[in-house]
Protein backbone atom coordinates (compact mmCIF):
# COMPACT_ATOMS: atom_id res chain seq x y z
CA UNK A 1 0.00 0.00 0.00
CA UNK A 2 1.49 3.32 -1.13
CA UNK A 3 -0.38 6.96 -0.55
CA UNK A 4 1.53 9.04 -3.00
CA UNK A 5 1.71 12.78 -2.24
CA UNK A 6 2.55 14.76 -5.44
CA UNK A 7 3.03 18.89 -4.76
CA UNK A 8 0.37 19.17 -2.21
CA UNK A 9 -0.55 22.84 -1.61
CA UNK A 10 -2.91 24.31 0.70
CA UNK A 11 -3.69 27.93 0.87
CA UNK A 12 -5.98 29.99 3.41
CA UNK A 13 -6.32 33.42 1.56
CA UNK A 14 -2.82 34.84 1.30
CA UNK A 15 -1.51 32.05 3.49
CA UNK A 16 0.53 29.46 2.52
CA UNK A 17 -0.40 26.77 5.11
CA UNK A 18 1.66 23.62 2.62
CA UNK A 19 3.52 24.52 0.06
CA UNK A 20 4.07 21.68 -2.30
CA UNK A 21 4.32 18.64 -0.29
CA UNK A 22 5.47 15.58 -2.06
CA UNK A 23 5.90 12.51 -0.75
CA UNK A 24 5.24 8.71 -0.72
CA UNK A 25 4.07 6.83 2.57
CA UNK A 26 4.29 3.20 2.70
CA UNK A 27 3.13 0.67 6.24
CA UNK A 28 4.76 1.50 9.32
CA UNK A 29 4.67 4.36 11.10
CA UNK A 30 5.78 7.72 10.09
CA UNK A 31 6.15 10.74 12.82
CA UNK A 32 5.39 13.93 11.43
CA UNK A 33 7.53 16.36 13.17
CA UNK A 34 6.99 20.49 13.27
CA UNK A 35 6.98 23.19 15.42
CA UNK A 36 3.59 24.63 15.85
CA UNK A 37 2.15 26.36 12.61
CA UNK A 38 4.36 24.42 10.50
CA UNK A 39 1.16 22.45 9.20
CA UNK A 40 0.95 19.04 10.38
CA UNK A 41 -2.52 19.57 11.27
CA UNK A 42 -3.29 20.91 7.92
CA UNK A 43 -1.67 18.33 6.01
CA UNK A 44 -3.20 15.28 8.36
CA UNK A 45 -7.10 17.36 7.64
CA UNK A 46 -5.90 16.94 4.05
CA UNK A 47 -5.33 12.76 4.66
CA UNK A 48 -8.71 12.46 6.05
CA UNK A 49 -10.30 14.29 3.43
CA UNK A 50 -11.97 16.99 5.73
CA UNK A 51 -10.63 19.48 3.83
CA UNK A 52 -9.49 19.50 0.06
CA UNK A 53 -5.81 21.08 -1.68
CA UNK A 54 -5.65 23.90 -3.26
CA UNK A 55 -3.21 22.02 -5.58
CA UNK A 56 -1.35 19.28 -6.29
CA UNK A 57 -3.12 15.13 -5.79
CA UNK A 58 -2.60 12.52 -3.53
CA UNK A 59 -2.40 8.37 -4.64
CA UNK A 60 -3.40 5.48 -2.66
CA UNK A 61 -2.07 2.83 -4.86
CA UNK A 62 -2.54 5.27 -7.95
CA UNK A 63 -5.98 5.90 -7.49
CA UNK A 64 -6.79 9.65 -6.25
CA UNK A 65 -8.57 9.40 -3.02
CA UNK A 66 -10.88 12.49 -3.47
CA UNK A 67 -12.15 10.53 -6.32
CA UNK A 68 -11.97 6.95 -4.56
CA UNK A 69 -14.09 9.44 -1.91
CA UNK A 70 -16.68 6.91 0.38
CA UNK A 71 -13.78 3.98 -0.75
CA UNK A 72 -10.74 5.73 0.39
CA UNK A 73 -13.09 7.17 3.62
CA UNK A 74 -13.52 3.38 4.78
CA UNK A 75 -10.06 3.06 4.94
CA UNK A 76 -8.98 5.70 7.51
CA UNK A 77 -9.21 6.10 10.74
CA UNK A 78 -8.63 9.62 11.78
CA UNK A 79 -7.91 11.35 15.66
CA UNK A 80 -8.15 15.25 15.41
CA UNK A 81 -6.37 17.26 17.44
CA UNK A 82 -9.28 18.97 18.72
CA UNK A 83 -12.21 16.56 19.44
CA UNK A 84 -15.23 17.67 19.99
CA UNK A 85 -16.41 14.74 22.31
CA UNK A 86 -19.94 14.55 23.27
CA UNK A 87 -19.71 14.87 26.58
CA UNK A 88 -23.04 13.79 27.97
CA UNK A 89 -22.03 10.59 26.34
CA UNK A 90 -21.12 7.56 28.06
CA UNK A 91 -17.82 6.02 26.31
CA UNK A 92 -20.09 2.80 25.10
CA UNK A 93 -22.52 5.34 23.61
CA UNK A 94 -20.24 7.12 21.69
CA UNK A 95 -19.02 4.24 20.54
CA UNK A 96 -21.95 2.94 19.47
CA UNK A 97 -22.50 6.25 17.56
CA UNK A 98 -18.99 6.53 15.64
CA UNK A 99 -19.76 2.97 14.37
CA UNK A 100 -22.76 3.85 13.14
CA UNK A 101 -21.20 6.92 11.82
CA UNK A 102 -19.01 4.10 9.75
CA UNK A 103 -21.24 2.05 8.34
CA UNK A 104 -20.98 -0.77 10.51
CA UNK A 105 -23.74 -3.46 11.21
CA UNK A 106 -25.20 -3.54 14.47
CA UNK A 107 -23.79 -7.13 15.00
CA UNK A 108 -20.06 -5.54 13.91
CA UNK A 109 -20.77 -2.66 16.33
CA UNK A 110 -21.58 -4.57 19.28
CA UNK A 111 -18.34 -6.75 18.71
CA UNK A 112 -16.01 -4.43 17.94
CA UNK A 113 -16.98 -1.46 20.70
CA UNK A 114 -16.56 -4.61 23.50
CA UNK A 115 -12.98 -5.19 21.47
CA UNK A 116 -11.94 -1.50 21.56
CA UNK A 117 -13.27 -1.04 25.33
CA UNK A 118 -11.21 -4.02 26.57
CA UNK A 119 -8.00 -2.87 24.26
CA UNK A 120 -7.86 0.47 25.44
CA UNK A 121 -8.75 -0.66 29.06
CA UNK A 122 -12.04 1.30 29.48
CA UNK A 123 -14.35 -1.22 30.08
CA UNK A 124 -14.86 -0.23 33.59
CA UNK A 125 -15.34 3.47 32.93
CA UNK A 126 -17.71 2.30 29.87
CA UNK A 127 -20.93 3.71 31.65
CA UNK A 128 -19.06 7.07 33.08
CA UNK A 129 -19.67 10.25 30.64
CA UNK A 130 -16.65 11.31 28.27
CA UNK A 131 -16.38 14.94 30.11
CA UNK A 132 -15.58 13.50 33.57
CA UNK A 133 -12.82 11.44 31.93
CA UNK A 134 -9.38 12.47 32.62
CA UNK A 135 -7.47 13.52 29.00
CA UNK A 136 -5.51 10.47 29.26
CA UNK A 137 -8.94 8.41 29.26
CA UNK A 138 -10.29 10.48 26.47
CA UNK A 139 -7.64 10.14 23.72
CA UNK A 140 -7.77 6.60 24.66
CA UNK A 141 -11.47 6.60 23.52
CA UNK A 142 -10.08 9.13 21.07
CA UNK A 143 -7.59 6.18 19.14
CA UNK A 144 -10.60 3.82 20.02
CA UNK A 145 -13.14 5.54 17.38
CA UNK A 146 -10.45 5.98 15.16
CA UNK A 147 -9.51 1.82 14.90
CA UNK A 148 -13.35 1.06 14.86
CA UNK A 149 -13.49 -0.16 11.20
CA UNK A 150 -10.18 -1.63 11.30
CA UNK A 151 -8.53 1.25 8.95
CA UNK A 152 -5.58 0.71 7.03
CA UNK A 153 -4.59 4.53 7.07
CA UNK A 154 -4.49 5.78 10.88
CA UNK A 155 -4.09 9.86 11.13
CA UNK A 156 -3.73 10.73 15.05
CA UNK A 157 -2.78 14.21 15.64
CA UNK A 158 -0.88 15.23 18.53
CA UNK A 159 -2.71 12.45 20.68
CA UNK A 160 -0.28 12.77 23.30
CA UNK A 161 -0.20 16.29 23.92
CA UNK A 162 -1.30 17.60 27.57
CA UNK A 163 -0.84 13.79 28.88
CA UNK A 164 1.33 13.20 31.57
CA UNK A 165 3.90 10.81 31.55
CA UNK A 166 2.63 7.72 32.02
CA UNK A 167 -0.25 8.60 30.26
CA UNK A 168 2.03 9.48 27.41
CA UNK A 169 3.67 5.72 27.49
CA UNK A 170 0.45 4.01 27.82
CA UNK A 171 -0.62 5.82 24.73
CA UNK A 172 2.01 5.08 22.80
CA UNK A 173 2.28 1.29 23.40
CA UNK A 174 -1.72 1.73 22.33
CA UNK A 175 -0.04 2.79 18.78
CA UNK A 176 2.59 0.78 18.99
CA UNK A 177 0.34 -2.15 18.97
CA UNK A 178 -1.34 -0.93 15.82
CA UNK A 179 0.75 -0.40 13.89
CA UNK A 180 1.70 -3.46 11.72
CA UNK A 181 0.31 -3.50 8.13
CA UNK A 182 -1.20 -0.10 8.34
CA UNK A 183 0.11 3.55 7.49
CA UNK A 184 0.36 5.49 10.37
CA UNK A 185 0.34 9.40 10.39
CA UNK A 186 1.34 10.32 13.87
CA UNK A 187 2.34 14.51 14.32
CA UNK A 188 3.97 15.70 17.06
CA UNK A 189 6.10 18.18 18.82
CA UNK A 190 7.18 15.85 21.42
CA UNK A 191 10.16 14.10 19.87
CA UNK A 192 10.29 11.47 22.85
CA UNK A 193 7.19 10.17 21.01
CA UNK A 194 8.95 8.99 18.34
CA UNK A 195 12.18 7.59 19.56
CA UNK A 196 10.65 4.00 20.00
CA UNK A 197 7.60 4.77 17.76
CA UNK A 198 8.27 6.06 14.28
CA UNK A 199 9.54 4.00 11.43
CA UNK A 200 10.12 7.17 9.70
CA UNK A 201 10.40 10.79 10.29
CA UNK A 202 9.36 13.34 8.03
CA UNK A 203 10.16 16.55 8.85
CA UNK A 204 8.09 20.08 8.28
CA UNK A 205 8.70 23.72 8.63
CA UNK A 206 6.35 26.52 7.59
CA UNK A 207 4.57 24.75 5.33
CA UNK A 208 7.57 22.83 3.56
CA UNK A 209 8.87 19.72 3.08
CA UNK A 210 12.40 19.21 4.93
CA UNK A 211 13.27 15.57 4.94
CA UNK A 212 11.95 11.93 5.76
CA UNK A 213 14.37 9.56 6.94
CA UNK A 214 14.33 6.51 9.28
CA UNK A 215 15.48 7.96 12.70
CA UNK A 216 18.71 6.25 12.75
CA UNK A 217 19.53 7.50 9.45
CA UNK A 218 18.61 11.21 10.58
CA UNK A 219 20.28 10.56 13.63
CA UNK A 220 23.73 9.86 11.85
CA UNK A 221 23.14 12.64 9.78
CA UNK A 222 23.95 14.97 12.78
CA UNK A 223 27.30 12.96 13.90
CA UNK A 224 29.64 15.64 15.04
CA UNK A 225 27.58 18.31 15.56
CA UNK A 226 26.54 17.83 18.85
CA UNK A 227 28.45 18.98 21.85
CA UNK A 228 28.72 19.06 25.74
CA UNK A 229 30.48 21.82 27.37
CA UNK A 230 31.84 22.21 30.61
CA UNK A 231 31.89 25.62 31.48
CA UNK A 232 29.98 28.01 34.33
CA UNK A 233 27.36 30.51 34.86
CA UNK A 234 29.62 33.21 33.27
CA UNK A 235 30.24 32.18 30.00
CA UNK A 236 26.70 30.52 29.42
CA UNK A 237 25.45 33.61 27.82
CA UNK A 238 28.30 33.63 25.42
CA UNK A 239 27.29 29.69 24.23
CA UNK A 240 24.36 30.59 24.05
CA UNK A 241 24.65 33.52 21.85
CA UNK A 242 26.52 32.02 19.48
CA UNK A 243 25.19 28.43 19.15
CA UNK A 244 21.51 26.13 19.35
CA UNK A 245 21.77 25.61 22.96
CA UNK A 246 19.53 22.41 24.45
CA UNK A 247 19.53 21.21 27.96
CA UNK A 248 22.05 22.79 30.76
CA UNK A 249 22.75 20.72 33.23
CA UNK A 250 24.19 21.96 36.79
CA UNK A 251 26.69 20.18 38.79
CA UNK A 252 28.07 21.31 42.38
CA UNK A 253 31.61 22.36 40.27
CA UNK A 254 30.14 24.25 37.03
CA UNK A 255 27.21 23.47 34.56
CA UNK A 256 27.32 21.52 31.16
CA UNK A 257 25.45 22.70 28.33
CA UNK A 258 24.53 20.68 24.91
CA UNK A 259 24.86 22.58 22.08
CA UNK A 260 25.09 22.15 18.15
CA UNK A 261 28.44 23.27 16.57
CA UNK A 262 29.34 21.87 12.88
CA UNK A 263 33.22 22.52 14.20
CA UNK A 264 34.42 21.95 18.15
CA UNK A 265 32.82 25.21 20.17
CA UNK A 266 35.95 25.03 22.70
CA UNK A 267 38.87 23.45 23.87
CA UNK A 268 37.44 21.21 26.65
CA UNK A 269 34.11 20.32 24.41
CA UNK A 270 33.04 16.66 24.35
CA UNK A 271 31.30 15.85 21.27
CA UNK A 272 27.95 13.84 22.31
CA UNK A 273 25.99 11.38 20.85
CA UNK A 274 22.94 12.62 18.81
CA UNK A 275 19.13 11.70 19.84
CA UNK A 276 15.80 13.47 18.97
CA UNK A 277 15.76 16.32 20.77
CA UNK A 278 18.89 17.29 18.86
CA UNK A 279 17.50 17.15 15.84
CA UNK A 280 14.38 18.98 16.93
CA UNK A 281 16.41 21.93 17.85
CA UNK A 282 18.85 21.77 14.93
CA UNK A 283 15.33 22.57 12.77
CA UNK A 284 13.24 24.45 14.59
CA UNK A 285 16.04 27.28 17.06
CA UNK A 286 12.40 28.27 18.82
CA UNK A 287 12.90 24.67 20.82
CA UNK A 288 13.70 27.65 23.97
CA UNK A 289 10.32 28.64 23.30
CA UNK A 290 8.34 25.77 23.14
CA UNK A 291 9.99 24.02 25.40
CA UNK A 292 11.67 25.99 28.44
CA UNK A 293 15.31 24.53 29.13
CA UNK A 294 15.37 21.85 32.18
CA UNK A 295 17.40 22.84 34.99
CA UNK A 296 18.46 19.27 36.64
CA UNK A 297 20.25 19.74 39.65
CA UNK A 298 22.79 16.66 40.14
N1 LIG B 1 -8.76 27.13 8.68
C1 LIG B 1 -7.69 27.92 8.63
N2 LIG B 1 -7.81 29.20 8.20
C2 LIG B 1 -6.74 30.02 8.13
N3 LIG B 1 -5.48 29.64 8.45
C3 LIG B 1 -5.29 28.39 8.90
C4 LIG B 1 -6.39 27.46 9.01
N4 LIG B 1 -5.89 26.28 9.46
C5 LIG B 1 -4.57 26.47 9.64
N5 LIG B 1 -4.21 27.73 9.29
C6 LIG B 1 -2.85 28.28 9.33
O1 LIG B 1 -1.99 27.38 8.63
C7 LIG B 1 -0.76 27.20 9.30
C8 LIG B 1 -0.56 25.75 9.65
O2 LIG B 1 -1.47 25.38 10.66
P1 LIG B 1 -1.59 23.90 11.22
O3 LIG B 1 -1.73 22.97 10.08
O4 LIG B 1 -2.67 23.90 12.23
O5 LIG B 1 -0.16 23.72 11.90
P2 LIG B 1 0.31 22.68 13.03
O6 LIG B 1 -0.72 21.61 13.14
O7 LIG B 1 1.65 22.18 12.58
O8 LIG B 1 0.44 23.46 14.31
C9 LIG B 1 -0.82 28.12 10.51
O9 LIG B 1 -0.19 29.33 10.20
C10 LIG B 1 -2.29 28.32 10.75
O10 LIG B 1 -2.55 29.55 11.35
MG1 LIG C 1 -1.75 20.92 14.75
Amino acid sequence: MELTLSRVTKKFGKKTALDSISVTLREGVCGILGANGSGKSTLMRILATVMRPTDGSILLDGKDIFQLDADYRTLIGYLPQQVGYYRNFSAERFLHYMASLKGLTKAQANKKVEEMLQWVGMEQHRHEKIGKYSGGMKQRIGIAQALLNDPKILIVDEPTAGLDPKERIRFRNLLAATATNRIVLLSTHIVSDLEYLANNIMIIKDGHFVQMDTPTALLKAMNGNVWTVATTNELLADYQQNYKVGNIIRRENGIVVRLLADEKPSRQAVKAVPNLEDLYLYHFDDLNETRPISLHQN
